[in-house]
């Protein structure tokens, strides 16, 4: 199994599953994902004037939330166009959707508000260089916040779980998305991915202050939000 996804394959894989995506995340979470997306909209607070980016966006879930909840500068980005088509056809004008890259953000030095992003995180060939990127990208005072599967590591559960995800997840996926090889991916994906503290530690290394996390799921997902300081004293012209 290699380290890191390869991004050429990772977004192949998202174009194939695009038109089953949001069936299959109902299933597998069974219904939960809606109420983890709203606790990831509300630990960011966006400001209605601020711009708040979601990451991955995918077919627009989170985004739908966002722009329903009231943001009116919202903007989708995702590098793979069959997912994105979703979300224009579901929101239509009403957030900037952009096809493009977490680690090469198209926006200037400290612009955004917030960046939010659910389940995109582990699918990131560079996960400590986008995290730079996020930083680099939000204002002082902004929100990063990020849902994702989280390795289990209770100890009864952690190995039920572990054995459900490597087993049930493919086989469903293969049912009901058709395509077993992309959940099967999902599971190694889980396996290589940082877990709750060294996501934290992560992002303080990077910048990141007030960082915090909860878990949902018998610890099977985890919502992380972190916040670039403002600085203690101002900065003066030279
Ligand atoms: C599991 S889906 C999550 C989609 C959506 N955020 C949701 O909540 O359902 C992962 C998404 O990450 C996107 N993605 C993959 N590599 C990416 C990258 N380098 N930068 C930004 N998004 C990426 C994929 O195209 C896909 O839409």
């Amino acid at each position: 199994m290699d380290a890191r996804p390869d991004p050429t394959r990772v977004r192949a894989m998202f174009a194939r599953i695009a038109p089953r995506y949001d069936r299959m995340n109902r299933i597998m979470t069974l219904g939960r994902d809606s109420a983890w997306r709203r606790a990831t909209i509300e630990a960011a607070v966006p400001r209605a004037d601020g711009w708040t980016l979601d990451l991955g966006c995918g077919t627009g879930d989170l985004l739908h939330l966002l722009v329903t909840g009231g943001a009116r500068r919202a903007i989708g980005l995702d590098p793979v166009e069959e997912m994105v088509s979703h979300t224009r056809e579901r929101l239509g004008g009403r957030a900037i959707l952009l096809r493009g890259d977490a680690l090469t953000l198209p926006f200037a030095d400290a612009t955004l508000d917030c960046i939010v992003s659910a389940f995109v995180l582990r699918n990131l060939d560079d996960l400590g260089g986008a995290i730079a990127e996020g930083y680099r990208a939000l204002a002082p005072g902004g929100r990063f916040v990020a849902l994702e599967l989280t390795p289990h590591t209770m100890p009864i559960v952690g190995p039920v779980a572990r054995t459900f995800t490597r087993l049930a997840i493919p086989w469903l996926g293969g049912i009901i998305a058709g395509d077993r090889a992309a959940y099967t991916y999902l599971a190694h994906s889980i396996d290589r991915f940082p877990d709750c503290r060294a996501l934290a530690h992560m992002l303080y290394e990077r910048g990141f202050r007030k960082i915090r996390y909860r878990r949902f799921m018998l610890g099977s997902v985890a919502l992380h939000s972190a916040e670039k300081p403002i600085p203690a004293t101002p900065t003066w012209r030279a």
